[in-house]
């Protein structure tokens, strides 16, 4: 077992080898995800939707990163464990913004941090890389900028706005992004975007030519409520069904008094005399 580290991200650029990365948001999952081998793990703001059933991803604290990501670092042994920082806690100001990665890092154990945002983001990613902390950008559709955004739309669709995403990317290279999430692309303005960086792009929403994928973990498993599925998740199970397959077997056998039956049952011991 070799630790993914941001090297093995550039490395696997180079020799042309895809990288894997879902999102986890606590043990079990973090535990089961790294059994099935991903490259890495993110624990995403999306959390504020899957988890706790917000709209959106605004209302996420920073607090609250934390603790999820202290519960996911104790399920990863080789993957790169990624958090995003919430909105709110890195455009305030560039000293906040590193105030605020230093503890996600020290408290979490996070090994890298997550900003949405293009070129007015470059002096903030600058500072908090040469404080010593890693940093993934992501750019495109970015769920923290939904009501500018006027709702989760895809971006980069006109030949401008294309040329405004690869500016982004190319600024945030430059500013020591270790990787870029894209979100919410054409496929062909990802590809365009991907050829010309050194950095790995990992897509989302954003076509088969990145040099990597990420999906929400409740997607990909299809647990949760089913509501707003957009078009580029692929659903690899039907977790949800078998949740609610279970619990009322589960429900139907305590009313026949069937469970617990005599297997799952402590009894006393009879004397042996
Ligand atoms: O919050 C999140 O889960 C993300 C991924 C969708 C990239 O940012």
């Amino acid at each position: 077992m070799k630790k993914v580290t941001i090297l093995t991200l550039a490395l696997q650029k180079q020799n042309k080898i895809p990288l894997t990365m879902v999102t986890a948001y606590d043990y079990p999952t973090a535990f089961l995800v790294e059994k099935a081998g991903v490259d890495m793990v993110l624990v995403g703001d999306s959390l504020g939707m899957v988890v706790q059933g917000e709209e959106n991803t605004l209302a996420v604290t920073v607090e609250e990163m934390i603790y999820h990501t202290k519960a996911v670092k104790k399920g990863l042994r080789r993957a790169l464990l990624i958090v995003d920082m919430p909105f709110g806690s890195y455009k305030i100001s560039v000293t906040e913004a590193v105030r605020n990665a230093h503890r996600v890092v020290k408290e979490s154990g996070a090994e890298v941090v997550k900003l949405e945002g293009g070129q007015e983001i470059v002096e903030t990613v600058q500072a908090i890389v040469q404080a010593g902390i890693p940093v993934m950008g992501h750019i495109g559709l970015r769920p923290q900028a939904i009501n500018q955004m006027g709702g989760y739309k895809v971006q980069g669709k006109t030949r401008e706005a294309a040329q405004k995403l690869l500016e982004d990317a190319l600024a945030l290279e430059k500013a020591g992004c270790c990787a870029l999430v894209l979100e919410g692309m054409p496929d062909k303005v990802s590809e365009m975007i991907t050829t010309q960086l050194q950095i790995p792009t990992i897509g989302i929403g954003a076509g088969v030519g990145c040099d990597g994928q990420v999906l929400v973990f409740h997607d990909l498993v299809g647990f949760g409520d089913g509501k707003c599925v957009p078009k580029f998740v692929k659903r690899y199970a039907d977790i949800g069904n078998q949740v609610v397959e279970a619990v009322q077997n589960y429900c139907e056998e305590v009313r026949a008094r069937q469970y617990p039956s005599a297997d799952y049952t402590y009894t006393v011991k009879e004397r042996e005399d």
